[in-house]
């Protein structure tokens, strides 16, 4: 409120001095007042008002009709669902689905998905005990939400199953129901618990297109918490995925298994989701995603745990931005097209480049601050095991930030005082690739006033690089190289 009379009247003093100006609400609209008549100024400022007023009205929504199925709101509790927790809720909510699925719809999104208008199955902060995965009966429905409740998987759940799946069902007559190619297109899955009871995951997305996950909270996963597999722009939000609900420094932390999130397709993004329990926290096999304020300390790299693991060789295509590697690292295969910036890694996390068939190209390492206990760990390391890396084109680690830990680059500068005819720089410690120096820059000074020497660079051998003068004099050499230049 204080804000809002703060802006009412720098609008009035605007007005007063008939001084051209724009006022930004928080809510973007925005209101210019130019030097047109009084009268116009006015009813200018009324519309403003207007629409703070209105804005303040919409602020609570209204309360869903209390209805089954008429409004396209689907009560779980209309369709007999146990709130409680206590029965099978199966049936029931898959009714409601069933019910939704079959309701009226408007046209269509993408060509065979029909469009439900944003019908939505409540769960009215009810607890539901599932014993078989909620999954609509054919495929090809959009703009359609399932919200606000608790699903728990009972203790006869399928196993290899996830609680919500939205993929085709396995009934083959039903799957040609839909001429899309894509199985489901903007379905929103918000505020929801889900609770796998250590049998199989939380929610799968296979082949489908513009699905949200938003503020959930899954938890007492065996597989995956989230799988999403084919189709693109699944956007997972918000959200928190542990196998074991725990806040960190877990007893049985060595034992975690599963996975948070694993991406096995395209265009997908993962923004502000905290991963605090599992084996990897997110596994990604397709290209073109982006990972930002991602939260892993799901299982620390020294009990053998991944916070990100990219397993695509050769064409990695990811960005990782803003994110918290706590504890546990990230891997990448081959990267390809690898971007890695403004993230935080705590613990003696490090980023682990693995050669498989020795690729490293398009990789950006910069701008990370990496923070250790003094154990010699290397900020960025190579796994050399399959074979060294032996093709590195564009590879840029640097300008990142270590304390307790090693800094690794592909760029350095070192320098060095002698009196004598050659002056050695020893590189092998910072730079990530051993024996690469694609670029040398040097300049040698001589405090020697008298002699005029001439020098040359003779050896990057090792990392280490040797200038040598044809005559011995007092000089300072300073030195840059560089790994990662195209060549
Ligand atoms: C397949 O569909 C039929 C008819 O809708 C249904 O009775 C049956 O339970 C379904 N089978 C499976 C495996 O979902
Ligand atoms: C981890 O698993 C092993 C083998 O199943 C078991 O012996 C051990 O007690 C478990 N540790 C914890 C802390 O749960
Ligand atoms: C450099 O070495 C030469 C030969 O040993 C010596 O004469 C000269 O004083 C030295 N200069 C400096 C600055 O140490
Ligand atoms: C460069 O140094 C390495 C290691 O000391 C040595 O084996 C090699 O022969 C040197 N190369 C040249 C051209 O001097």
């Amino acid at each position: 409120m204080v804000e809002k009379a703060a802006l009412m009247l720098f609008v009035f003093m605007g007005l007063a001095s008939l001084a051209v100006i724009r006022v930004y609400g928080d809510d973007s609209e925005v209101v210019q007042f130019s030097g047109g008549s009084f009268s116009e100024d006015i009813s200018k400022m009324r519309a403003l008002k207007a629409s703070l007023t209105r804005r303040d009205s919409v602020s609570y929504p209204a309360p869903p009709p209390q209805v089954g199925s008429s409004h396209r709101v689907y009560l779980a509790t209309a369709y007999g669902a146990d709130p409680t927790g206590k029965s099978d809720s199966t049936e029931a909510l898959l009714k409601a689905m069933t019910d939704a699925f079959q309701g009226p719809s408007n046209g269509f999104l993408s060509e065979g998905i029909a469009n439900l208008g944003g019908a939505r199955i409540n769960l009215e902060g009810g607890n539901y005990l599932v014993s078989k995965p909620l999954q609509l009966p054919a495929t090809g429905i959009g703009n359609f939400m399932i919200h606000g409740g608790t699903l728990r998987a009972s203790d006869d759940f399928p196993t290899d199953e996830y609680l919500i799946n939205l993929s085709p069902t396995t009934n083959s007559s039903s799957s040609s129901s839909s001429s899309s190619q894509y199985n489901y297109e903007y379905i929103t899955l918000r505020d929801l618990m889900l609770d796998s009871n250590y049998r199989g995951g939380g929610i799968s997305v296979i082949n489908s297109l513009r699905i949200s996950i938003d503020n959930c909270y899954i938890a007492h996963f065996t597989t995956n918490g989230i799988l999403v597999q084919s189709g693109h722009e699944t956007y997972i939000r918000d959200s928190f995925l542990g196998q074991h609900i725990t806040a960190g420094g877990d007893s049985g932390e060595r034992n975690f298994t599963g996975t948070g999130i694993n991406l096995m397709g395209n265009d997908n993004a993962i923004t502000d989701v905290v991963v605090f329990s599992a084996a990897i926290g997110i596994m990604v096999t397709g290209q073109a995603n982006i990972l930002s304020g991602v939260h892993c300390y799901n299982k620390a790299t020294g009990f053998g745990g991944t916070g990100i693991y990219l397993k695509m060789p050769g064409l990695t295509q990811t960005r990782i931005v803003n994110s918290y590697m706590d504890f546990t690292g990230i891997v990448a295969e081959d990267p390809v097209q690898l971007h890695i910036s403004s993230s935080f890694f705590l613990g003696d996390a490090f980023i682990l480049l693995k050669s498989i068939n020795g690729v490293a190209k398009g990789v950006n390492i910069v701008d990370n601050m990496f923070s250790g206990s003094s154990k010699g760990i290397d900020i960025v390391q190579l796994d050399q095991g399959n074979g060294a890396f032996s093709q590195i084109d564009q590879v840029v680690v640097d300008r990142n930030v270590a304390n307790g830990m090693n800094i690794k680059a592909t760029m350095a500068r070192g320098s060095v005082q002698g009196n004598g005819s050659s002056w050695t720089v020893d590189f092998s410690n910072v730079l990530l690739f051993p024996n690469l120096i694609k670029q040398v820059q040097y300049s040698l000074s001589t405090s020697d006033g008298s002699s005029f020497p001439n020098h040359a660079l003779r050896n990057i051998s090792g990392n280490h690089v040797v200038i040598e003068s044809n005559i011995a004099v007092p000089a300072n050499v300073f030195v840059t190289v560089d790994q990662g230049l195209s060549s």
